[in-house]
């Protein structure tokens, strides 16, 4: 069986020279595909998605994007390989517009922005209504969208999103879960982290559930949304 698009292979590494946060972790996610990873607070999510996109020292393991080893590459070197990445926190500039915010999103580019830009506004139309707006006034909903928006002004080949939904009510959630289908099925591969674990592995093609820096579960999002252990030690029960 061939590898992945995107492969973080058994990855151990932490911040600094502190310990090791994550345990051999493995992440991967195929061109259109969508994967979700899921795990409790302080689990290494955020710190696992920092080590593919090359902002954590990888002590071990690799990873790879399209059979090619990046593992010594910077983040903004992995940006020109096609890799976006939104962070949990701090993933809009305030006090720019919307509009100023997707341009900064393509400072790597140096072609004409104004298709893909476009292609934004048809995503999240709200956005086009709002470019002129400083992205501080917005709600929750919709600076994430702003957030999403910035990153696929890259042209990215996967989109790497740290709690799309945080902070958002249910219907949005819904929303964005939909506008991100819509984007998988452009081809991109999405590597997501997710607090709402059920909605999120209803949409993944792989789940990941990590626990204490380890691939503690992984599988289709069915069969982890169905798995008897997964159920009664993450989901809730039920
Ligand atoms: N910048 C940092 N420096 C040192 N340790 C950190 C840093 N960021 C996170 N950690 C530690 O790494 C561990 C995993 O944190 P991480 O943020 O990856 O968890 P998470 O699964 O994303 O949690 P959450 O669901 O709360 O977002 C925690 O013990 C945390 O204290
Ligand atoms: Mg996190």
């Amino acid at each position: 069986m061939s590898e992945k698009f995107l492969i973080g292979d058994r990855m151990s590494g932490g911040y600094g020279q502190g310990p090791n946060i994550l345990h051999g972790c493995t992440l991967a996610v195929d061109k259109g595909e969508i994967a979700v990873i899921v795990g409790p607070n302080g689990a290494g999510k955020s710190t696992a998605m920092k080590a593919v996109f090359g902002m954590l020292n990888v002590r071990e393991g690799a990873v790879r994007l399209g059979g090619e080893d990046i593992t010594a590459l910077t983040p903004q070197n992995r940006v020109g390989k096609g890799m976006a990445f939104v962070p949990q926190t701090n993933n809009i500039f305030t006090s720019m517009t919307v509009e100023e915010n997707l341009e900064m999103g393509a400072f790597l580019r140096d072609d004409d922005i104004s298709e893909t830009m476009e292609q934004v506004y048809d995503l999240f139309p709200i956005l086009r209504d709002k470019r002129r707006q400083a992205a501080g006034e917005l709600s929750g909903g919709q600076r994430q969208q702003v957030a999403v928006g910035r990153a696929l002004m890259t042209q990215p080949t996967v989109l790497m999103l740290d709690e799309p939904t945080a902070g958002v009510s249910p219907i949005v959630m819904d929303e964005l879960f939909d506008r991100i289908i819509e984007v998988a099925r452009t081809g991109i591969s999405i590597l997501m982290v997710e607090q709402n674990a059920r909605q999120a592995l209803g949409i993944a093609d792989t789940g990941y559930v990590l626990v204490q820096g380890r691939n503690a579960h992984t599988g289709t999002g069915k069969a982890l949304l169905e798995d008897p252990e997964v159920r009664r030690t993450f989901l809730g029960g039920t």
